[in-house]
């Protein structure tokens, strides 16, 4: 496991976007939004080390994308933007790959559950596990 690291998080621009696209072109399990939508981004030394695209409607959010430099990755930046987006609405949804292990884990790490599976829901077969929570208390 890879020690922690210290790790800034603001909020994207479009000037990420390329960045964005690079990350993505590194993991596979990742989306392939890049260019759109509100997003949270993780700097470390100064260097973009991942980032999250979302859009929250009516109180409720949805996380469209996520990924971490795999150079980086299990120093808590996922969990550190996870956390940064949290208090932006009430309630999160998601779906994730069933084999995803990793991003699996940070989900349930968080409170997150399983409320549904989508069969061949990606374009290889794999199905969706879909998440939601933690609900905040008002
Ligand atoms: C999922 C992902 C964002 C996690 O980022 P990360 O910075 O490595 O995650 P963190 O270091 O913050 O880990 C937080 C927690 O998530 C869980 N976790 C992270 N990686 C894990 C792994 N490989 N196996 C099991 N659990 C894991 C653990 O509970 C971990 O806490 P711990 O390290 O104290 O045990 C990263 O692996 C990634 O970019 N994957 C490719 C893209 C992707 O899958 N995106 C999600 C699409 S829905």
């Amino acid at each position: 496991m890879a020690e922690p690291v210290a790790v800034v998080v603001r909020h994207g621009v479009e000037a990420d976007w390329p960045v964005f696209r690079a990350l993505i072109a590194m993991c596979p399990e990742a989306a392939r939004w890049a260019d759109t939508y509100p997003a949270l981004v993780a700097e470390v030394e100064g260097r973009v080390a991942g980032f999250a695209l979302y859009r929250v409607v009516a109180g409720e959010g949805e996380l469209l994308n996520l990924a971490v430099d795999p150079g980086v990755r299990r120093g808590g930046i996922g969990k550190a933007l996870m956390g940064a987006l949290m208090p932006l609405a009430e309630l999160w949804h998601l779906e994730v790959r069933e084999g995803n292990v990793a991003a699996i884990g940070l989900y349930q790490s968080l409170g997150m559950e399983v409320v549904g599976r989508r069969e061949r829901y990606y374009s290889d077969g794999e199905a969706a596990l879909l998440f939601s929570g933690p609900r905040r208390s008002a």
